[in-house]
């Protein structure tokens, strides 16, 4: 038998062939997802993108963080899980166990550490962590759980930022969708149902002239996220805004955006499974839907200040501590880095939600 072994594009151009036309989120993802050629599914050679994770600090000041919530509420229960969404390679889990490990062993000895993971190659690379933290932690490469089943924390960094998106466009005033048809070009046409609907919950949609996205997957998201929490919180921490500024018309091309080599561009259709795409997250999607399911808006904040407001200042206050310069000059601009609200500090936002 004769197997050939197709590439993505040959992938992405046959289903716009079967189907007629594809919407921007099966594009994406195609592109972020295929397993084996996709963004996600791939090891990269080089990281497309600086985020939170690689500076120090950020996982002790949210080691710091879930302990606070645990102390509050589960101390005097069992079962406490602490969920990560999108846990990538396990960076991040390996941080923030070895921190509570070392540092809070009451809290380390009640917590349960899920990873959720879809692209198999990145689940694999976490597989040396269940050997390091034995019985504390597992990975799952789907969130599955029932109805009021989770006590504990679920949290992600910029997981709903690689969710794909719906991509709409306001002309004569009236809302197209952007569909992809044969050979990668883009059409304007009716919106599909889903989009209609979304903008009918959510009220709003992206003014004459301007491009936006429908972030229609977050919204099932978190739905699913709120149904299976029976008490706890949801911590979120991306870029993004409310809908209000996502959709102001000052945002032309919407905020698609792809990350190739330390560089963005906005040629989605080249580079495919080679770059990422991401959009800026609708934080009003969020805390819109939560709110149905009792599920409520904590505080929503940029980063700067929620970690300010919540144990920052002790990081700050050992500064002078530290005995070797090289050590000081490290936590100070780790946390300057994280904090600075021209930089992190500003981009990113975090929403704590809680249920109880
Ligand atoms: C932008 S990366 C962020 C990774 C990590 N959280 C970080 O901050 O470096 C998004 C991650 O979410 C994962 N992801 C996307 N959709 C997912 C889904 N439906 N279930 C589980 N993981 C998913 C991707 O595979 C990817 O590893």
């Amino acid at each position: 038998m004769n197997y050939q072994i197709k590439s993505l594009d040959q992938i992405i151009l046959q289903k716009i062939q079967s189907q007629k036309k594809i919407s921007f989120q099966e594009f994406m993802e195609l592109c972020l997802y295929n397993p084996g050629l996709g963004y996600y599914s791939r090891v990269s050679p080089f990281q497309d993108y600086y985020t939170n994770v690689d500076v120090p600090y950020f996982a002790q000041i949210l080691s710091k963080i879930f302990y606070k919530l645990w102390q509050e509420e589960f101390k005097n229960k069992t079962d406490f899980k602490i969920i990560e969404l999108g846990s990538g390679e396990g960076k991040l889990a390996k941080k923030i166990l070895e921190t509570i490990k070392k540092e809070l062993p009451d809290f380390y000895e009640k917590l349960h550490y899920i990873g959720i993971e879809r692209s198999s190659t990145r689940l694999k690379m976490c597989e040396e962590l269940s050997a390091l933290f034995p019985k504390k932690i597992e990975f799952l490469s789907e969130f599955n759980y029932k109805e009021n089943s989770v006590a504990g924390i679920i949290f992600s960094n910029e997981f709903f930022d690689a969710l794909p998106v719906r991509r709409i466009f306001k002309k004569e005033n009236k809302i197209f969708e952007i569909f992809i048809v044969k050979n990668l070009k883009e059409l304007l046409m009716p919106p599909s149902k889903e989009v209609m609907e979304y903008l009918l919950w959510l009220g709003s949609e992206p003014k004459e002239g301007c491009f936006g996205e429908a972030h229609i997957e977050s919204r099932a998201w978190i739905r699913k996220l709120c149904k299976s929490l029976k008490e706890g919180a949801l911590l979120t921490i991306d870029y993004g805004f409310e809908t209000e500024e996502l959709y102001s018309d000052f945002r032309k091309e919407g905020t698609l955006l792809c990350h190739f080599n330390h560089q963005t561009n906005r040629d989605f259709y080249c580079n495919l499974g080679k770059q990422d795409i991401t959009s800026h997250i609708n934080f009003s999607t969020l805390m819109k839907e939560a709110d149905n399911w009792n599920v409520k808006t904590i505080a929503f904040k940029t980063q700067s200040q929620f970690f300010i407001e919540n144990g920052l200042e002790k990081f700050i206050e050992e500064i002078p501590m530290i005995q070797e310069p090289k050590d000081r000059l490290r936590m100070t601009s780790s946390l300057k880095t994280l904090i600075h609200p021209e930089g992190m500090g500003g981009t990113f936002k975090v929403l704590l939600q809680k249920k109880f």
